[in-house]
């Protein structure tokens, strides 16, 4: 059967009490909007049409090339706004997937449950319910002494005793295209001035057809956000679903409450994380590593058996057996290559640290190339921008830069050379020679006992 999905995004999000547009607010780093038509897209295998309010500028921009986009001029409710894609998708299929844009936690499965269970039945349209005691102001499904579904009555209008009702109308549903849009021109005005698409369960049962459900187990899935408190729910919720999925997939955390992994992020087995560790973007972490506690690692590259500890760790490629921190501070562009030490208070960024380099200590390297074996000693700094470009800094294998040394770029060290403590480098020095002072100078090839 041919299917259409439809998202409704254009409330204007009052409750969230923020600047932003509703469905841009971030979970688990990604905008809600994303998590919704990533799930409509898996369980329809279309591209979701999109509904927006008139000044959504912001959304389009997040999420264009994904979705189609529609406008709602004047926001009068759910049912008004899927009547926006009516003219685009009448005809066009013989199933219509709604859901609302503010449920980020649906499962792309549970999409699918939902259409299965329409395409089964004989009635106009299937809702999505869930049974839980805890309403978070969703409308309740009320029904008759059969069992079967007579109406959905939103909490605003709700009596105290159909407060009490605990079937709750999560917001997706899944209609036979052509009641749809026959019936959704002819919803009545909610006593709110708005136009509720749950009221199509009132007209269908008036006219004896079935409104079928399809109930959904994990309450987790339904946490739907209205305000700024309902999106942390979410992401404690998303903590416990990705962090569930890794645990199974041999990776340990000690305290998995304060283990933060972005969707994207994919870690080997045997890794373990500590407390207070976030993994974010599109980092890759290998076999049993070692990150954390206090911890961020985005958009990285981590090999098989590292340790990174109290570090900052951002768009950087680290080699197996490195080994980082506390305190360190890797940015875009560090390369460091298997078995590289780094100790406490290092920066590194857009350089390359061959294997087995050292650098223990508080020291700066930017645009530097630093060979097999090199010792970068404490304090040791690349000069490397004049205040109006940058300059490269190329250190040699087994190279061995004492304490303090200034490397002024553009300089090259030479393979196996030294540099004394405090050296100020403004000119290359030579393979296997010594050079100290300010301005540093060469005084000798390194000895045997150097
Ligand atoms: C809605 C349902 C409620 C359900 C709940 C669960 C209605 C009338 N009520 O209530 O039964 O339990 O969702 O998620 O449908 N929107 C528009 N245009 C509008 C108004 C809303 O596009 O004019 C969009 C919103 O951006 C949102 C979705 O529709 O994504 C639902 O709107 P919201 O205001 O969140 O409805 P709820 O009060 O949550
Ligand atoms: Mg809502």
């Amino acid at each position: 059967m041919k299917i259409e999905a439809v998202i409704l995004a254009a409330g204007l999000g009052t409750r969230m009490e923020s600047k932003l547009p509703k469905v841009l607010h971030l979970l688990g780093g990604r905008p809600l909007i994303a998590w919704t038509g990533a799930a409509c897209q898996e369980a329809t295998n279309r591209r979701p049409y999109v509904v927006i309010g008139p000044d959504a500028e912001k959304i389009r921009h997040v999420a264009s090339a994904e979705v189609n986009f529609v406008e709602q001029v004047e926001r009068l409710g759910t049912g008004h706004a899927l009547l926006q894609v009516a003219d685009q998708l009448r005809g066009k299929s013989n199933l219509v997937l709604v859901v609302n844009a503010d449920l980020p936690l649906l499962r792309p499965e549970s999409l699918r449950c939902l259409i299965e269970q329409q395409e089964s039945n004989p009635g106009p349209f299937t809702l999505m319910s869930a049974i839980s005691e805890l309403s978070r102001g969703f409308g309740r499904v009320e029904r008759d002494r059969d069992g079967l579904v007579v109406g959905i009555i939103e909490q605003a209008h709700a009596t105290p005793e159909q407060l009490t009702i605990s079937e709750l109308n999560v917001g997706a549903y899944c209609y036979q295209a052509d009641w749809l849009w026959d019936h959704l021109p002819k919803l009545p005005l909610s006593p709110k001035g708005e136009y509720y698409l749950t009221d199509l369960v009132a007209m269908a049962v008036a006219e004896g057809g079935e409104v079928s459900v399809s109930s959904v187990e994990d309450l987790d899935e339904i946490i739907g956000i209205n305000t700024c408190e309902h999106l942390a729910q979410a992401e404690a919720a998303l903590r416990r679903r990705i962090n569930r999925g890794w645990m199974l997939a041999g990776v340990s955390m000690l305290d998995p409450e304060s283990t933060y992994i972005g969707p994207e992020v994919q870690l080997g087995s045997d890794t373990v994380l500590l407390p207070n560790t976030h993994i974010e973007g599109r980092t890759i972490v290998g076999v049993s590593c070692r990150l954390g506690p206090n911890t961020v690692v985005r958009d990285s590259t981590i090999g098989d058996y590292c340790r990174v500890e109290v570090s900052v760790v951002e768009g950087a490629i680290l080699e197996d057996e490195v080994d980082v921190g506390p305190f360190a501070h890797l940015r875009r562009g560090a390369y460091l290559g298997r078995g590289v030490h780094m100790g406490n208070f290092g920066e590194v960024k857009d350089s390359t640290l061959g294997p087995g380099v050292k650098m223990g200590h508080f020291s700066y390297v930017g645009d530097a190339t630093i060979g097999e074996g090199a010792n970068i000693g404490a304090g040791t700094v690349t000069c490397n921008y004049d205040g109006e470009r940058k300059y490269k800094t190329e250190i040699g294998p087994g190279a061995f830069i004492g304490s303090d040394t200034m490397l002024v770029a553009p300089v090259r060290v030479g393979r196996g050379a030294r540099t004394g403590a405090g050296a100020v480098v403004t000119r290359d020095v030579p393979d296997g020679s010594v050079a100290v002072g300010v301005p540093a100078r060469v005084i000798r090839k390194v000895k045997k006992n150097d």
